[in-house]
């Protein structure tokens, strides 16, 4: 029996945003979503069986993790080890390679390469699908970090039917913008429970998402850019909206956050394509052409730090282990 396996995923970012659950004991999201897996900052992940009878330990970037994260982890272990039907528990060591504050979620990637990483050692099913299905249970993004690329996420009726899936798209580059290293003060499962309860605009922003992913699932497949790119930043800016109508009122976007869609929508007027995004958090991402990404990072430098990143692979096995601490 396998004892440890090892799994590496990336973040992904969201062209059309998955903002809501219509049911959070299962984690079924209000509506489909439909994002770019990364090619940078990869979380890498041990999972070690305990042959004593211990309990479970998180090792999160060299230092014992405790409270939440780790309260997080076993209860996902604890799904884990009732599909096994194993009673084992374990060391999850896990290493994010997000550089210092680039402020980029961890969870999407942390949930996919654990999950990638406990169905190996606990013997679940390794097909894409089994795995997509476990890894929303963690964090409903983390389903898309398993798929390579581009993934659409079916919102789906139930647990079998709600998984992402890889689907065909123009080739895209991305300009992270760090304007801002801190954490944030919401979580977004937080976020999402208010704008349930409290925003009168809740309904609009499912419809109108349900419908943008429609468009969007056309739009990548005939290869058309700039009504991706229109599509996206309109979908951010609808989130930021109801979750900013929330009461009390929630704003991840920060005045420099705005300044970055400021410089984005002038980049246009001048000629050159970009549109901007934004997740749960007060940095932007500028969507563009990969021929196009040098000259949008040059413009865009002097709002933060940037970064181009590219479509990268979903979660995967790989050899190395992550180091105990
Ligand atoms: C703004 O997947 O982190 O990034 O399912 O509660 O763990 P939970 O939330 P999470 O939310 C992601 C929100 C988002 C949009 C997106 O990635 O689609």
């Amino acid at each position: 029996m396998t004892i440890d396996a090892t799994a590496r995923a990336h973040p992904n970012m969201a062209l059309v945003k998955y903002w809501g659950k219509r049911d959070e004991q299962i984690m079924l999201p209000s509506t489909g979503s439909l994002s770019m897996t990364l090619d940078e900052f990869p979380t890498t992940t041990t999972v070690q069986l305990r042959e004593d009878h211990g309990p479970d330990v998180l090792e999160l970037n060299g230092a014992v993790a405790q409270g939440e994260p780790l309260r997080r982890v076993t209860r996902f272990l604890d799904l884990v080890r009732e599909r096994a039907g194993s009673e084992a528990r374990a060391v999850v060591r896990s290493r994010n390679e997000v550089p210092t504050g680039a402020g980029l979620a961890s969870s999407a990637s942390g949930f996919a390469a654990l999950a990638t990483a406990a169905s190996a050692v606990y013997e679940l099913p390794q097909d894409t699908r089994s795995l997509s299905r476990l890894a929303r249970r963690g964090s409903g993004s983390a389903c898309r970090s398993i798929i390579d690329r581009m993934a659409v996420w079916h919102a789906g009726e139930d647990d079998a039917t709600s998984f992402a899936e890889q689907i065909e798209a123009p080739e895209l580059a991305m300009v992270v913008v760090v304007v801002d290293a801190g954490g944030k003060k919401v979580s977004s499962r937080e976020a999402m429970r208010l704008t349930a309860a409290t925003s009168p605009f809740a309904a609009a922003w499912r419809a109108s998402t349900a419908r943008t992913l429609e468009e969007m699932l056309a739009a990548c497949r005939e290869g058309d850019v700039e009504r991706i790119g229109e599509l996206a930043e309109t979908n951010a800016l609808r989130m930021h909206a109801v979750i900013q109508s929330t009461v009390p009122s929630v704003r991840y976007l920060r005045g420099a956050s705005v300044g970055v869609f400021d410089a984005i929508e002038q980049l246009r007027a001048d000629g050159l394509q970009a549109w901007g995004t934004a997740d749960a958090g007060p940095n932007v991402v500028a969507i563009t052409r990969p021929a196009d990404a040098a000259a949008v990072a040059d413009a865009l430098a002097g709002h933060g730090e940037v970064r181009v990143v590219r479509p990268g692979p979903g979660a995967r096995l790989v050899d190395e282990r992550v180091a105990p601490v």
